[in-house]
């Protein structure tokens, strides 16, 4: 495997205390980066400290967008034990949103070594209280200095950790959901299976007016009939009808999350009915008007499970669970921060050990 060169910093800085860490606004001392040439493919992997860097005025990404990223988390155990949730996962994941924004593949056991190297040179930021973690972002840039609309011929990868705080440091609070009405995020046959910067630069007018009318984020529908349901800013969203847990069918217009992912395992294991389908709108709103719509959930790495107290569509206001966490909400967010911070057995295979503290 290639090698990986270091240069540490020479002035290391400190993990600020859990109530400063909030969420994506410090970094550890070191990043990992990777450069892409055509044909000479990906080389010169290294570690090096964190800082700016130098990209021309030109650089295609400022202009045409072409770039990715990633989005997932360690944590330290009780045990003192610094582990990654499904980093493979995630990583192969990155390549899918590479291929989708014409980003030559990576190769996903180099970046794996380099963000377990990383994160053992960086490992006194891990945050130790539970609930907090190093939120690690991955991704890739277009850097050409070309202007002109073409596939790029020269990339950067960078991986980058933050510490962040408890996502809910006040205790789970159900959140209230706008159904977006007016604009759409992805269209079938776009961008939207794809973490890229594009899908979230289209979603922000319409989480700005959402929370100036008071709501936390959006749900999506579908972008052609604006019926189906897609998914949250940026989370996925399960319905509990009844006891069936109904989450939208992965349709190449919703990320296909991780977190989505651990849940429908878990559920199935549970014994529970699990369906991955199309679910409009309307068939949510009639389960209510029925009494069968038990809980509503988002789910996505920030939060793990995010409750839904309230939806509001076409004039009407729902409350679900009398906007209390629900059951089996609670059941999933006690079992898979569990697996994550190592006090429930991984059944799954789902934890990976980086080092020890
Ligand atoms: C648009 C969108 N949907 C869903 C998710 C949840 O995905 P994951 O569970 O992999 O974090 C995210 C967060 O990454 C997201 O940005």
């Amino acid at each position: 495997m290639t090698d990986i060169a270091v240069t540490l910093a020479d002035k290391r800085g400190t993990l600020p205390s859990d109530d400063k860490l909030g969420f994506g606004k410090i970094f550890t001392d070191h990043m990992f980066v990777l450069d892409y040439e055509s044909g000479r493919g990906w080389y010169n992997a290294r570690i090096v400290p964190y800082g700016d860097f130098d990209i021309s005025p030109a650089a295609m990404v400022l202009h045409y967008g072409q770039a990715i990223f990633e989005g997932m988390k360690a944590f330290c155990t009780e045990d003192n034990r610094v582990t990654m949730y499904r980093p493979v996962d995630h990583l192969n994941r990155f390549n899918n949103s590479a291929d989708i924004l014409s980003i030559p593949q990576m190769d996903v056991k180099l970046l794996h070594a380099g963000l377990k190297k990383l994160i053992e040179i960086d490992k006194e930021w891990v945050p130790k209280s539970l609930g907090t973690s190093l939120y690690i972002r991955p991704f890739v840039i277009s850097v050409d200095p070309f202007v002109g609309v073409k596939v790029a011929d020269q990339y950067k990868l960078f991986i980058i950790l933050s510490p962040v705080g408890a996502y809910y440091a006040s205790g789970f609070k159900p959140v209230k959901i706008k159904v977006e009405e007016n604009y759409v995020r992805a269209v079938k046959g776009g961008l939207g299976e794809a973490k890229t910067p594009a899908n979230y630069a289209a979603s922000l007018k319409a989480s700005e007016e959402a929370k100036k009318e008071g709501f936390t984020q959006v749900l999506w529908l579908d972008a052609l009939e604006q019926k189906y349901v897609e998914e949250v800013g940026t989370m996925n969203i399960f319905f509990k009808i009844d006891d069936e847990i109904i989450t939208p069918e992965l349709n190449g217009s919703i990320l296909n999350g991780i977190t989505r992912r651990s849940v429908i395992q878990v559920a199935k294991d549970w014994g529970m009915k699990v369906s991955e389908r199309r679910i409009s709108i309307d068939e949510v709103f009639a389960a209510h008007a029925e009494g069968r719509l038990k809980e509503v959930f988002g789910s996505g790495t920030a939060a793990v499970i995010s409750p839904v107290g309230e939806l509001s569509w076409n004039g009407k206001n729902i409350v679900i669970n009398n906007n209390q966490t629900g059951e089996t909400s609670q059941k999933l967010f006690d079992y898979i921060t569990g697996i994550q911070q190592g006090r429930v057995a991984d059944k799954f295979g789902w934890v990976d050990e980086v080092t020890k503290l």
